[in-house]
């Protein structure tokens, strides 16, 4: 089936940082706003199935060199699964701990005169 955008509803309606499950064709996602950027990821955990959209936002430390103090970015870009705390880039869909083997399917997304547009 080729893929195309759906409407999924406004982005105005969506709490930064709050995860939101919506259903396109019977394909459970999870959106996510972070400001003006909104991300979409299918809301199944690849680990054992969880709800990601029960999850919640934060952000994670960054890589430093030796000796630097560690710090902490990226606030509203990670997911975490609400029942054993794997986290997900929602840039990439990958596990922050695992990410060459481990990631969730991400789509595209458009916001156009405040809908919120995901392919798929
Ligand atoms: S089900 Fe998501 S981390 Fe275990």
């Amino acid at each position: 089936m080729p893929s195309r955008e759906h409407d999924v509803g406004s982005a105005a309606d969506l709490d930064d940082g709050k995860p939101r499950r919506v259903e396109v064709n019977g394909r459970a996602l999870v959106l996510v706003r972070a400001g003006a950027a909104v991300f979409a990821v299918r809301d199944v955990c690849p680990h054992q199935a969880a709800r990601l959209s029960d999850g919640h936002v934060e952000g994670t430390t960054l890589a430093c060199k030796p000796g630097q103090d560690v710090r902490y970015g990226r606030e509203g870009e990670i997911l975490v699964c609400p029942w054993h705390g794997w986290e997900y880039d929602l840039t990439t869909g990958r596990a922050l701990v695992d990410p060459d083997r481990v990631r969730v399917a991400t789509y595209p997304v458009r916001v156009v005169d405040d809908r919120v547009l995901v392919t798929m």
